[in-house]
């Protein structure tokens, strides 16, 4: 049986995928059964920040495989602290909490803040407040931090202690803080799953304010953002705001399975011994997956991102096609917002139809998280695709309207 048609059969039926099977790739170009190439406008959604068939990377990984795979958090193993040294190094943070996803790094980052607040508080003072249109993880805990309703049907009771507040505006936010029961602020300074939204500066700025006058801490969840995506380590160097704790996971192994919170001198020590573990968090492996990743993202690198990421979007503005509304983002994280009537996961079918992959976020947001080592070819390569697929999806959806009527 095909492996297709074995997922199909064999495992539960939670992802829409796409009639497609990848077998390679190199750079950022992506190769299917039948050979045939796809520029790679995803990262495997912002995870292959080194592209694919990175001979560094992939060479860290198996000499770690061969020497030893696993031993537990009951021993050190060498690769463990050099990720964390270079974490550290690389975000300015004092501490790492290591684990395997974004969820449940948001987890720690959220039981890190409540302690932190029982330790010089005392009980009821454990409320995280969240924006609307974020989106936090898949557990249960961060699905009730995720501010779109949609996510909050049928695996009631969710975690309780959590506030959410319309995203960007800033009165709300002090009215969410008087009550005074608040531990912290957890926020994505680009919003992603929520259709690729970079926060306002100003509006960071008085987040930052309101929570250094009354000690709420503040969670940059930059679990999509972070290690690069944006042109800076961490998105949040470059804005006004100074979290006591940073989440990370995706990009950070660059296609190997890592999460991790980042602890400021204030919250560095506030988890003691038995208060919170992973058996697999800093696997050698995946930490020595990020040591590669973190040794090649230098200044250089960076710089490029941004200046990719400035390309991708001018290119994209010039087209002017009546379908697209916007075009937002950061780095190399961008999104093209579509009129209601052209739908994104069309757009997408049609890229792929055309050797492009591409995300969406909701239904009228194309996203666009290309590796970060992608070359000015591909780029130009996948912004031919796709413009030609918005074209078409267009037509198509005129020639809907006008049989409807
Ligand atoms: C901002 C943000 N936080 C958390 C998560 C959850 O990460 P994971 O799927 O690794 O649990 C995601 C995943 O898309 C995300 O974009």
């Amino acid at each position: 049986m095909q492996t297709d048609r074995l997922c199909d059969t064999y495992t539960l039926n939670t992802y829409a995928r796409f009639p497609v099977e990848f077998v390679r790739g190199a750079g950022a170009t992506l190769y299917d059964t039948e050979g045939k190439a796809y520029v790679d406008f995803t990262s495997g959604i912002g995870v292959s920040s080194l592209g694919y068939g990175n001979t560094a990377h992939a060479q860290a990984i198996a000499e770690q495989a061969q020497q030893l795979c696993h031993t537990s958090n009951l021993y050190y193993t060498p690769r463990v602290g050099e990720a964390a040294k270079l974490l550290c190094e690389k975000s300015g943070y004092a501490g790492v909490f290591f684990c395997n996803s974004g969820a449940e790094a948001n987890e720690a980052a959220i039981k890190i803040a409540r302690k932190y607040s029982f330790d010089r508080y005392g009980e009821g003072r454990n409320v995280i407040v969240t924006l609307t249109n974020s989106f936090h993880g898949r557990t249960v805990t961060t699905l009730a931090a995720t501010g779109q309703d949609h996510f909050h049907q049928f695996f009631m009771p969710f975690t309780e202690g959590f506030r959410t507040v319309p995203v960007g505006h800033a009165p709300a936010l002090k009215e969410a803080l008087q009550s005074n029961d608040v531990c912290a602020v957890m926020l994505e300074p680009v919003q992603g799953e929520g259709g690729v939204y970079p926060l306002d500066t100003r509006y960071l700025f008085e987040v930052e304010k309101m929570c250094r006058e009354r000690d709420v801490l503040i969670i940059a969840d930059e679990v999509q953002t972070g290690v690069g995506r944006t042109g800076t380590f961490l998105a949040s160097h470059a804005l006004p705001i100074e979290p006591q704790l940073v989440t990370l996971a995706k990009g950070l192994g660059g296609g190997l399975p890592i999460g991790a919170v980042l602890c400021s001198q204030q919250t560095k020590d506030v988890l003691g011994r038995g208060d919170h573990g992973s058996t697999f968090g800093g696997n050698p492996v995946c930490c020595a997956a990020a040591c590669s990743v973190m040794e090649q993202l230098d200044e250089s690198l960076l710089d490029e991102v941004k200046m990719k990421g400035e390309y991708m979007h001018c290119e994209i503005k010039t087209w002017r096609l009546p379908c697209m509304k916007a075009v937002r983002g950061a780095g190399l994280m961008r999104g093209i917002v579509l009129d209601g009537a052209v739908k994104a996961r069309r757009v997408a079918e049609l890229c792929l139809q055309k050797g492009l992959v591409i995300l969406t976020a909701g239904n009228n947001t194309v996203r666009m998280l290309p590796p970060l080592v992608i070359t000015m070819d591909e780029i130009d390569q996948g912004l031919r695709a796709l413009r030609l697929a918005l074209e078409e999806a267009a037509a198509e959806s005129e020639q809907t309207e006008e049989k409807e009527k």
